[in-house]
Parts: C-alpha cells; structure tokens; sequence
C-alpha cells in the first residue's frame, strides 16, 4: 500500500500522515557527495539513468521516505529547448540566450529519454509502498530562469517583460506550458504515480499577474494532464504566495497544495484545510531544520502535526532541504512524526 496515494484516493486521515522532504537526494548524504565526485557535471548526473535512479534510492533506503522523487532539476526543459544550461560550482544555474522562434519544441521526448529511463528503472527497484513522484518547474519559474539567464534576487528583468512586453512573454509561457504538459505526461507513461509542479518564484507576483502567469498557465497543465491521466495526482508548489494560496487552491484543480515556512497555520488550517478541502503538504522550515536545537525542531514538529494532521496532510519541508543539515536532524522529524 502506497500512503502517499492512499492520502489522495481515500482522502481519509491516516494517524500517520507520509512523509518525504524537497530535495532529499543531495549533498546533505555522503553516499550523494560520493557519488556526484565522479562525475563531471551535474547533468550528466540526471542524465545518466543508472546514476539518476541510483541517488533517486538513496534517500530512501537510508530513511524509508513514502515517496522517492526521480533525480533530476528543472532546468531539463530549457536544456531540451535548445538553451545552454550550465551548473557553475558555488554559483548556481547559468543559462545561455535564446530566441524564441528557434526553442526546439520537437526535442522534448528525445532530449529527456534519460529521465524516462530513470522513472521506469526506479520505479522497478521501489517496493509497493512507496510511491515515485515526477517533477517539473512551472512556466512562470521556467521562465524566470531564462530570461535572467540564472537565478536573481527579484527577477525584475523577467517582471520588466511581462509587463511591457506582455505579448512576447504570453508566447514563451505558452511554449512552456506545452512542453511541461508532454513531458510530464511522459513522466506518468515512464512510471510516476504522483506528479509536482515546482513554481519558486511565484512569491515576486502581484495578484493580477499571479492569475495571469502562475494561476491560468497552471491550470491549463492541470487540466491537460487529468484529461490524459484522470488518475494521477498532481502537488502544486507555488511557493510564497502567502493568501494567494486561497485562489490558487479554489482555481487550480490539483490533489495537493505545498507550502512554504512563511505561512501562518491556523489560516491555512480554517481557509485551505477547512473551507476548501484541500490536501497540504509542509511546512517545516529547512534552515530551523539545518540550524535549530533539537528542542525547536520538536516543538515545530508537532505545531505541524497537530495544526495539520486532522485532514489529510502529507509531512515535508517548506523548501529544499539544505547542504548543511545533519542527518540526525532528518532522523529526528521522521521519528517524531511516525511516533
Ligand atoms: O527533490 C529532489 O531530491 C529531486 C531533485 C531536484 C533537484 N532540483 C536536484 C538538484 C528537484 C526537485 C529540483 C528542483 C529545482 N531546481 C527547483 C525547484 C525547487 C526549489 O528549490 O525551489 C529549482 C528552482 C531548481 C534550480 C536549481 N537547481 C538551482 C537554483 C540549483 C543550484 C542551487 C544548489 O542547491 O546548488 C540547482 C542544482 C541542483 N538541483 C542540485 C540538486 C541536488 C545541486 C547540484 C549539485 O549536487 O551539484
């Protein structure tokens, strides 16, 4: 039995609620640091499916997680698009320019084979009670990274577009949206049972554009995939966009909703939880788990499960866990939370 889909099919409230964290393979693990010291770059990690499933495991041999997420990043799509996508040590992603008449819509399915090969051979090794979720960045993210040619503080050059060049801008968040859409349905043909939209940078947004370029775009790859795939769900991760989760919830159609840290829980408890229905996941803050006492970390812990686990609610982190957490931290939630 697979808790993770148990949550959604039954939408009942285990005792238990499954648990896994953003970004579980990584560099917190030493059998991660080992492995990524072999080889050159980091997407040729993601593109080798041996390795990519191998460090897609780990995480879950070492602590019995619900769900293993596929290694892999969200930058793959530009990369299939045809945009040079580097990962420069200490310094994060870099992105080469573009045009948009020559993004290469056709390479979706050939340049992410690997990924594929890696979904179908993970999911192979994982037992029945654990489920396989497939991932990709949102077109709003998508399109920030590219258009700021790496990460920013407040992409304001990619605002600046959407807002005097808003006809450009809806065209490359078109593009996107048909690429993530057949990609991700690909990802579920390949073996995902669960499917995450990432979208980190829909906190920059005011609401106008929130509904135009996180909120419709969103939607309409929602909607798309429950028509080919009525089955699978989808976890939506707009992350930051504080009372706006509110609309998102009730226009979006996804299984599940994630928050970020900065949310506060009573409202989401009464506003999402109660009055809409919805299935969430979060909220643990990753720098109280990488930083904090033990004491604060058990505190929140339990703020959590018991703010959150009446409903259906899936236990994770607020954002990615970080390089520098200890392990016997991650040991410590799992504990608390399975106990
Ligand atoms: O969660 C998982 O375990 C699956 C793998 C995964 C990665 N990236 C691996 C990765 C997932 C789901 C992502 C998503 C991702 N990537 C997001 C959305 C989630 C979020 O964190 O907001 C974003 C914005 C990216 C873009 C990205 N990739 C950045 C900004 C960086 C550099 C920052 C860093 O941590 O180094 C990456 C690199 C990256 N993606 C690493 C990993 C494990 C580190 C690369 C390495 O090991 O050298």
């Amino acid at each position: 039995m697979k808790k993770l889909i148990n949550i959604f099919l039954k939408k009942e409230v285990n005792s238990i609620p499954p648990i896994w964290v953003m970004r579980q393979a990584g560099r917190y693990l030493p059998e991660y640091r080992e492995i990524r010291s072999n080889v050159n770059s980091f997407l040729e990690m993601c593109y080798t499916p041996k390795i990519a499933s191998e460090v897609t495991l780990q995480p879950i041999r070492r602590f019995g997680f619900d769900a293993a997420i596929i290694f892999s990043d969200i930058l793959v799509i530009p990369d299939a698009l045809g945009v040079k996508v580097e990962f420069v040590k200490n310094e994060g992603p870099k992105l080469g320019d573009f045009d948009l008449s020559n993004l290469k819509t056709q390479n979706i399915k050939s340049h992410l084979n690997p990924v594929f090969e890696a979904l179908e051979l993970t999911k192979s090794k994982l037992d029945a009670n654990t489920a396989l979720i497939g991932f990709s960045g949102s077109p709003w993210t998508l399109a920030c990274y590219m258009i700021e040619k790496g990460g920013s503080k407040n992409f304001e050059k990619t605002r600046k577009l959407a807002i005097h060049d808003s006809k450009y801008f809806s065209q490359l968040i078109e593009i996107l949206t048909q690429s993530i859409i057949e990609y991700l349905s690909l990802q579920i043909k390949a073996g995902a049972d669960v499917i995450k939209l990432f979208d980190s940078w829909a906190s920059v947004l005011p609401p106008f554009e929130l509904q135009k370029w996180v909120i419709d775009p969103t939607k309409k790859i929602v909607s798309e995939l429950k028509k080919l795939h009525p089955n699978v769900p989808i976890i939506c991760f707009p992350r930051g966009i504080g009372v706006n989760y509110l609309e998102f919830v009730k226009q979006v159609g996804c299984n599940a909703v994630a928050l970020d840290q900065t949310i506060e829980r009573n409202w989401v408890k009464r506003n999402l939880q109660q009055d809409c229905n919805a299935i969430i996941q979060g909220n643990l803050d990753n720098l109280l788990l990488a930083f904090g006492s033990k004491k604060e970390i058990e505190k929140e812990v339990m703020d959590i499960l018991e703010k959150f686990a009446e409903k259906p609610f899936i236990f994770n982190l607020g954002h990615g866990i970080l390089p520098e957490t200890p392990i016997e931290n991650v040991e410590l939630v799992i504990n608390l939370v399975r106990s």
